[in-house]
Protein backbone atom coordinates (compact mmCIF):
# COMPACT_ATOMS: atom_id res chain seq x y z
CA UNK A 1 0.00 0.00 0.00
CA UNK A 2 2.70 2.30 0.58
CA UNK A 3 4.40 1.52 -2.70
CA UNK A 4 1.20 2.44 -4.50
CA UNK A 5 0.77 5.65 -2.53
CA UNK A 6 4.01 6.96 -3.16
CA UNK A 7 3.47 5.93 -6.93
CA UNK A 8 0.12 7.82 -7.10
CA UNK A 9 2.06 10.72 -6.07
CA UNK A 10 4.69 10.25 -7.59
CA UNK A 11 2.49 10.84 -10.81
CA UNK A 12 0.47 13.38 -9.24
CA UNK A 13 3.21 15.42 -8.69
CA UNK A 14 4.30 14.90 -12.79
CA UNK A 15 1.20 15.60 -13.71
CA UNK A 16 0.93 18.91 -12.19
CA UNK A 17 4.55 19.98 -13.32
CA UNK A 18 5.98 20.80 -9.81
CA UNK A 19 9.42 21.20 -8.97
CA UNK A 20 10.34 22.96 -5.71
CA UNK A 21 9.85 20.27 -2.56
CA UNK A 22 7.65 22.83 -1.05
CA UNK A 23 5.41 23.04 -3.46
CA UNK A 24 5.01 19.79 -4.35
CA UNK A 25 4.72 18.91 -1.11
CA UNK A 26 1.46 21.38 -0.52
CA UNK A 27 -0.10 21.05 -3.54
CA UNK A 28 0.19 17.41 -3.73
CA UNK A 29 -1.98 16.49 -0.82
CA UNK A 30 -4.32 18.09 -2.04
CA UNK A 31 -4.19 16.14 -5.61
CA UNK A 32 -3.51 12.62 -3.19
CA UNK A 33 -6.66 13.72 -1.18
CA UNK A 34 -8.35 13.60 -3.99
CA UNK A 35 -7.39 10.59 -5.41
CA UNK A 36 -7.90 8.85 -2.72
CA UNK A 37 -11.73 9.87 -2.32
CA UNK A 38 -12.20 8.90 -6.07
CA UNK A 39 -10.47 5.39 -5.04
CA UNK A 40 -12.72 5.55 -2.32
CA UNK A 41 -16.12 5.43 -4.32
CA UNK A 42 -16.19 9.09 -3.55
CA UNK A 43 -16.48 12.00 -6.29
CA UNK A 44 -14.86 15.15 -4.67
CA UNK A 45 -14.70 17.41 -8.23
CA UNK A 46 -12.42 17.72 -10.95
CA UNK A 47 -8.44 18.07 -10.44
CA UNK A 48 -8.32 20.68 -12.97
CA UNK A 49 -10.61 22.82 -10.84
CA UNK A 50 -8.22 23.04 -7.76
CA UNK A 51 -6.07 26.01 -7.69
CA UNK A 52 -2.58 25.78 -8.44
CA UNK A 53 0.47 26.69 -7.20
CA UNK A 54 1.88 29.97 -8.69
CA UNK A 55 5.59 30.15 -9.64
CA UNK A 56 6.94 33.42 -8.98
CA UNK A 57 10.60 32.32 -8.89
CA UNK A 58 11.83 34.72 -10.92
CA UNK A 59 10.89 37.66 -8.14
CA UNK A 60 14.65 35.46 -6.75
CA UNK A 61 17.12 38.15 -6.86
CA UNK A 62 14.98 41.19 -6.63
CA UNK A 63 16.60 44.05 -4.77
CA UNK A 64 15.67 44.76 -0.80
CA UNK A 65 14.32 40.88 -0.54
CA UNK A 66 16.94 38.09 0.49
CA UNK A 67 16.36 34.50 -1.08
CA UNK A 68 15.51 33.29 1.72
CA UNK A 69 12.71 35.67 2.69
CA UNK A 70 11.57 34.84 -1.06
CA UNK A 71 11.41 31.38 -0.55
CA UNK A 72 9.94 31.14 2.88
CA UNK A 73 7.39 33.71 1.76
CA UNK A 74 7.05 31.09 -1.58
CA UNK A 75 5.95 28.36 0.59
CA UNK A 76 3.70 30.01 3.02
CA UNK A 77 1.80 31.12 -0.17
CA UNK A 78 1.64 27.46 -0.80
CA UNK A 79 0.03 26.27 2.18
CA UNK A 80 -2.69 28.50 1.31
CA UNK A 81 -2.84 26.94 -2.07
CA UNK A 82 -3.57 23.56 -0.24
CA UNK A 83 -5.96 24.75 2.52
CA UNK A 84 -8.35 26.38 0.53
CA UNK A 85 -8.34 22.78 -2.15
CA UNK A 86 -8.44 20.73 1.40
CA UNK A 87 -11.32 22.86 2.70
CA UNK A 88 -13.20 22.86 -0.78
CA UNK A 89 -12.76 19.48 -1.19
CA UNK A 90 -14.39 18.99 2.92
CA UNK A 91 -17.05 20.85 1.86
CA UNK A 92 -18.00 18.69 -1.35
CA UNK A 93 -17.76 15.47 0.97
CA UNK A 94 -20.04 16.86 3.33
CA UNK A 95 -22.66 17.83 1.09
CA UNK A 96 -22.56 14.29 -0.38
CA UNK A 97 -22.95 12.63 2.38
CA UNK A 98 -25.68 15.27 3.77
CA UNK A 99 -23.43 16.22 6.76
CA UNK A 100 -24.34 19.91 6.69
CA UNK A 101 -25.44 20.93 10.18
CA UNK A 102 -22.64 20.34 12.61
CA UNK A 103 -20.32 22.83 14.30
CA UNK A 104 -17.23 21.04 12.07
CA UNK A 105 -19.27 22.55 8.66
CA UNK A 106 -19.93 26.15 10.65
CA UNK A 107 -16.37 26.52 11.33
CA UNK A 108 -14.95 25.04 8.27
CA UNK A 109 -17.09 27.37 6.54
CA UNK A 110 -15.71 29.92 8.40
CA UNK A 111 -12.34 29.37 7.55
CA UNK A 112 -12.87 29.34 4.21
CA UNK A 113 -12.40 32.92 3.87
CA UNK A 114 -9.33 33.49 5.19
CA UNK A 115 -7.82 30.41 3.77
CA UNK A 116 -9.08 31.80 -0.11
CA UNK A 117 -7.82 35.01 0.76
CA UNK A 118 -4.40 34.23 2.17
CA UNK A 119 -4.43 32.44 -1.36
CA UNK A 120 -5.33 35.07 -3.55
CA UNK A 121 -3.71 38.34 -1.80
CA UNK A 122 0.10 36.58 -2.17
CA UNK A 123 -0.92 36.13 -5.81
CA UNK A 124 -2.05 39.50 -6.17
CA UNK A 125 1.25 40.84 -3.48
CA UNK A 126 3.91 38.71 -5.84
CA UNK A 127 2.24 39.50 -9.21
CA UNK A 128 2.48 43.31 -8.28
CA UNK A 129 5.95 43.22 -7.66
CA UNK A 130 9.42 42.88 -9.91
CA UNK A 131 9.10 46.43 -11.11
CA UNK A 132 10.94 49.50 -11.12
CA UNK A 133 8.61 51.41 -8.68
CA UNK A 134 7.73 54.11 -11.25
CA UNK A 135 3.92 54.71 -12.29
CA UNK A 136 4.15 57.38 -15.37
CA UNK A 137 2.13 60.23 -14.63
CA UNK A 138 0.64 60.29 -18.14
CA UNK A 139 -1.63 57.04 -16.65
CA UNK A 140 -5.07 57.53 -15.80
CA UNK A 141 -4.50 55.69 -12.50
CA UNK A 142 -1.82 58.71 -11.61
CA UNK A 143 -4.30 61.00 -12.06
CA UNK A 144 -7.05 59.25 -10.75
CA UNK A 145 -4.31 59.11 -7.32
CA UNK A 146 -4.05 62.87 -7.70
CA UNK A 147 -7.99 63.50 -7.86
CA UNK A 148 -8.67 61.22 -4.83
CA UNK A 149 -5.26 61.97 -2.51
CA UNK A 150 -4.55 65.47 -3.60
CA UNK A 151 -1.39 64.30 -4.80
CA UNK A 152 0.54 61.09 -5.68
CA UNK A 153 3.00 62.09 -2.63
CA UNK A 154 -0.42 62.51 -0.65
CA UNK A 155 -1.47 58.79 -1.81
CA UNK A 156 2.32 57.13 -0.80
CA UNK A 157 1.95 58.40 2.72
CA UNK A 158 -1.62 57.39 3.23
CA UNK A 159 -0.62 54.00 1.90
CA UNK A 160 2.41 53.77 4.01
CA UNK A 161 0.65 55.16 6.83
CA UNK A 162 -1.93 52.17 6.91
CA UNK A 163 0.88 49.93 6.30
CA UNK A 164 2.03 50.93 9.86
CA UNK A 165 -1.11 50.03 11.52
CA UNK A 166 -0.24 48.02 14.42
CA UNK A 167 -1.02 44.21 13.86
CA UNK A 168 -0.82 41.61 10.65
CA UNK A 169 -2.23 42.24 7.52
CA UNK A 170 -2.44 43.79 3.99
CA UNK A 171 -3.25 47.74 2.35
CA UNK A 172 -4.32 47.47 -0.61
CA UNK A 173 -5.37 50.09 -3.16
CA UNK A 174 -8.90 49.93 -4.03
CA UNK A 175 -11.08 51.12 -7.03
CA UNK A 176 -14.54 51.32 -6.57
CA UNK A 177 -16.05 50.56 -10.06
CA UNK A 178 -19.09 52.40 -9.77
CA UNK A 179 -17.59 55.39 -8.99
CA UNK A 180 -13.71 55.02 -10.12
CA UNK A 181 -13.01 56.33 -6.36
CA UNK A 182 -9.75 54.90 -5.19
CA UNK A 183 -8.97 54.00 -1.46
CA UNK A 184 -6.44 52.87 0.21
CA UNK A 185 -7.91 49.89 3.08
CA UNK A 186 -6.16 48.04 6.26
CA UNK A 187 -7.54 44.36 5.93
CA UNK A 188 -6.44 42.98 9.42
CA UNK A 189 -5.26 39.46 8.44
CA UNK A 190 -6.49 38.38 5.98
CA UNK A 191 -9.94 38.69 5.80
CA UNK A 192 -11.82 41.42 7.20
CA UNK A 193 -12.31 45.14 5.92
CA UNK A 194 -12.48 44.04 1.87
CA UNK A 195 -15.03 46.58 0.29
CA UNK A 196 -17.34 44.43 -1.61
CA UNK A 197 -17.60 45.12 -5.07
CA UNK A 198 -13.88 47.07 -5.32
CA UNK A 199 -11.62 45.82 -7.44
CA UNK A 200 -7.42 45.34 -5.61
CA UNK A 201 -5.31 47.75 -7.65
CA UNK A 202 -1.87 47.35 -5.25
CA UNK A 203 -1.91 45.25 -2.78
CA UNK A 204 0.93 45.03 -0.09
CA UNK A 205 2.05 42.21 2.82
CA UNK A 206 2.65 43.48 5.98
CA UNK A 207 2.57 40.39 8.00
CA UNK A 208 6.19 39.96 9.70
CA UNK A 209 7.05 37.03 7.92
CA UNK A 210 7.13 39.34 4.86
CA UNK A 211 9.53 41.77 6.75
CA UNK A 212 11.48 40.47 9.51
CA UNK A 213 13.95 37.71 7.66
CA UNK A 214 15.46 41.49 6.13
CA UNK A 215 14.30 44.30 8.04
CA UNK A 216 13.95 42.79 11.80
CA UNK A 217 10.90 45.17 13.05
CA UNK A 218 11.51 48.03 10.38
CA UNK A 219 8.23 47.62 9.07
CA UNK A 220 8.97 51.18 7.69
CA UNK A 221 12.12 50.57 5.84
CA UNK A 222 10.46 47.43 4.18
CA UNK A 223 7.63 49.64 3.03
CA UNK A 224 10.15 51.86 1.66
CA UNK A 225 11.33 48.84 -0.57
CA UNK A 226 8.23 47.56 -1.54
CA UNK A 227 7.71 50.88 -2.95
CA UNK A 228 10.61 50.60 -5.05
CA UNK A 229 9.98 47.29 -6.70
CA UNK A 230 6.23 47.97 -7.87
CA UNK A 231 5.37 46.42 -11.11
CA UNK A 232 2.96 49.31 -11.75
CA UNK A 233 2.36 47.55 -15.13
CA UNK A 234 0.64 44.87 -13.77
CA UNK A 235 -1.48 47.45 -11.52
CA UNK A 236 -2.68 48.91 -14.85
CA UNK A 237 -4.26 45.12 -15.93
CA UNK A 238 -6.57 45.83 -12.90
CA UNK A 239 -7.48 49.22 -13.15
CA UNK A 240 -10.40 50.40 -14.99
CA UNK A 241 -10.44 53.59 -16.76
FE1 LIG B 1 2.61 36.80 3.32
Amino acid sequence: MHVKKTLIMALLASSIGLTANESQNSSLIASFNWAVGQANGGNYGEPRKQFEVRDYSHLIGMPGFSDKALKAHFKLYAGYVKNTNLLLLEFRKMVDSGDLSGPIFNELNRRFGWEFDGMRLHELYFENLGGNGELDKNQTLYRLIERDFGSFENWKKDFKATGLIRGIGWVILYQDPRTGRLMNVWINEHDTGHLSGTNPILVMDVWEHAYLFDYDLDRGAYIDNFMKNINWQETLKRFRQ
